[in-house]
């Protein structure tokens, strides 16, 4: 088959495959990731291996710089792997694509469009018939019917964030790919948000991708926590949590809730610690 021909099956199967059940499984194989050349040359991740099953809620921890937006990035296909592959669903990442949806931690909306235009608009572009009621089920899903004329700027932070997850949601992607996305945000909100999001994800049984620093947030929300080590980064524990859903925030006094915890913040702890000699090397 000619590469034009193989990349828009590859496209129309990725398309079809986000509204199948078993969708959303990534692999990431054998992947490094460089930035620069020759004696510019810095690598932000070294190979690694990983393997996340459909609708799985997995959080990427690990020190700063240790290279977790750089990996996520490969993910959504905006940074190409300098060795290995990516894939979803068995096809290779090779761009961005509506299978993918990312939510920021700046909240990224348009300032002159309303609500429901921006969460309308990803829809729209991927030719949804209904994209108005798609927009509609959305605003509704995240609590936000209400504000649907408002403008960005007259919303909170925690509420822009809410639209941003509806937006990356409403183009039906296999997995929702998010960076530190409640990082700018008081811990009051914080707390309110992992519980909306776990409420929409619950609905949704999309795959999750989610960074923080947070080993609170990361135990609270994940099925599965994976610890990057110092950079430059490569995964270097992979720990399935036990914690039962639904999960409410009254757990975090479980003993099982802590027993992660700890286990995580050690590892994280002799991470960073790694990371403070070799910048004083
Ligand atoms: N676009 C880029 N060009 C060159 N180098 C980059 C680029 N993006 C990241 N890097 C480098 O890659 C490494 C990993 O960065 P990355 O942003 O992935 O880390 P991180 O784990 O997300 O950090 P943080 O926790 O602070 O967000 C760092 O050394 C960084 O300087
Ligand atoms: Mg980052």
């Amino acid at each position: 088959m000619k590469t034009d021909e193989k990349a828009a099956q590859d496209k129309k199967v990725r398309l079809e495959n986000r509204f199948s059940a078993n969708r959303g499984h990534i692999s990431v194989n054998q992947v490094l990731i460089s930035y620069g050349e020759n004696s510019d040359r810095n690598v932000a991740v070294e190979e690694t291996s990983v393997e996340i099953k459909p609708q799985e809620f997995v959080c990427l921890l690990g020190p700063s710089g240790c290279g977790k937006s750089t990996l996520l990035n490969a993910i959504a296909g905006f940074v190409q792997p300098t060795q290995g592959r990516v894939s979803i669903d068995d096809i290779l990442v090779d761009g961005p694509g509506p299978d993918r949806g990312m939510v920021f931690q700046q909240y990224s909306l348009l300032p002159w469009k309303t609500i429901f235009e921006n969460i309308a608009l990803g829809p729209r572009l991927s030719n949804d018939i209904e994209a108005s009621k798609t927009a509609e089920n959305f605003l509704d899903m995240v609590g936000l019917a209400k504000y649907r004329n408002h403008y960005p700027a007259e919303l909170s932070g925690g509420m822009q964030q809410r639209v941003g997850i509806a937006r990356a949601l409403a183009t039906y992607p296999s997995v929702l790919l998010m960076d530190e996305p409640f990082g700018a945000l008081d811990a009051q909100t914080r707390l309110v948000m992992q519980e909306s999001l776990l409420n929409v994800w619950s609905k949704f049984g999309t795959t999750v991708v989610f960074v923080t620093h947070d080993v609170d947030e990361a135990v609270f929300l994940a099925d599965r926590v994976l610890i990057m080590s110092a950079s430059p980064g490569r995964v270097v524990a992979d720990l399935r949590n036990p914690l039962p859903r639904p999960r409410s925030q009254n757990m975090s006094t479980r003993d099982d809730f802590n027993e992660l915890k700890q286990q995580c913040l050690g590892i994280i702890r002799e991470e960073s610690m790694r990371t403070f000699e070799l910048q004083n090397e």
